[in-house]
């Protein structure tokens, strides 16, 4: 029966199997990664991967990952420049995405590229999605497991509140680093970061040299890169000294008062990065408007300052 999926289980041998199952099937599961939950569908099946854009509200014109055990799945359905190549080798497996050129003899369905000629891959860290990945036999689409453009689950709790009954939850805990893959793409001027994430620009310009930024309207443009994303129903207000009547503190480090929520006191990047989503949906439950300390430009600094920006960008209905 489609309707009596119990949602969330833990990912023991067992559930991991039935996961499997479920996505050879075409249906949805929603797994751990390293960076945050992911909707997972078959990404060879067309109408599993259309139900992640119905199931989450998304965009048709937003393309997704797909998540692959290794760079040599990865070389079935992409071709790998010698850049994306250096790039798999020193971060993969690990939240690291690569928007490279669709074979042509790909199995994937057209729909995990939104009218692009370029899939996004990523070989996922987190131990069960690779079980998960393994088992399925397939390459897995899949995005935040988030309704579109409200805050990404770092829990399967998370997921839960976003989609209920709808679908199985893999539950694997936390994810350890707590905000989405940095997304690389490739044009003529070189490596183009796509977004910010788990991986910092720093690392990946020891590689390839300087990143450049995406050029509006250009080639190579990440379509999910809109303003207003990520957002808490609660008003944001970033670089905050102290909490204004009406607000609640997001402190960051040893300056901010005890007795709030505190991404980490003791200053460290990671640690905050780890906390964002989780305590961002904390707070939105019991407050109307969050003022967030200032936090580090530097190293998953970038990343974490990313979200925070989109998810205090004003909201329009193209928002979404
Ligand atoms: O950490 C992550 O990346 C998580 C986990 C589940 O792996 N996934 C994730 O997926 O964040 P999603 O769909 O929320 O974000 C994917 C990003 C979007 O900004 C999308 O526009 C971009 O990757 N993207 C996907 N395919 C692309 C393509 N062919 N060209 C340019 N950008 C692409
Ligand atoms: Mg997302």
């Amino acid at each position: 029966m489609v309707h009596d999926v119990s949602t969330v289980r833990s990912a023991d041998a067992v559930a991991i199997a039935e996961a499997a199952r479920r996505l050879r099937n075409g249906d949805l599961v929603a797994f751990p990664t390293e960076t945050v939950y992911g909707l997972g569908a078959d990404a060879t099946n067309g109408e599993a991967v259309a139900a992640i854009f119905a199931v989450k509200a998304r965009p048709r014109i937003n393309p997704l990952i797909v998540h692959v055990k290794d760079q040599a799945q990865a070389t079935e359905h992409v071709v790998f420049s010698e850049l994306a190549a250096a790039l798999a080798t020193a971060f993969w497996p690990g939240p690291l995405t690569l928007v490279l050129p669709r074979r042509t003899d790909t199995p994937l369905t057209l729909l995990v590229s939104a009218g692009l000629d370029t899939v996004a891959v990523r070989a996922p860290s987190h131990p069960i999605a690779q079980q998960l990945i393994a088992a399925a036999g397939r390459p897995l689409a899949a995005p935040s497991a988030n309704p579109s453009g409200t805050v990404s689950p770092t829990r399967a709790s998370h997921v839960a509140k976003g989609f209920g009954n709808q679908l199985m939850i893999l539950d694997g805990g936390p994810s350890p680093i707590g905000v989405e893959s940095t997304v690389i793409g490739f044009g003529s001027n070189g490596p183009v970061m796509l977004r910010p994430g788990g991986i910092p620009r720093q690392a990946i310009e020891r590689i390839v040299g300087p990143l450049t930024a995406p050029l509006a309207g250009g080639p190579v443009t990440s379509p999910g890169q809109l303003a207003s994303h990520y957002a808490p129903n609660a008003r944001l207000r970033l670089n905050a000294a102290a909490a204004e009547p009406g607000e609640v503190l997001l402190g960051f480090g040893p300056a901010a008062p005890a007795d709030g929520l505190n991404l980490s006191p003791s200053g460290n990047l990671a640690e905050a990065a780890a906390n964002l989503f989780a305590m961002l949906r904390a707070l939105d439950a019991e407050a109307e408007a969050i003022a967030v300390m200032a936090i580090p430009a530097a190293g998953l600094g970038e990343a974490i300052n990313d979200r925070l920006a989109r998810a205090a960008a004003p909201r329009g209905p193209e928002n979404v």
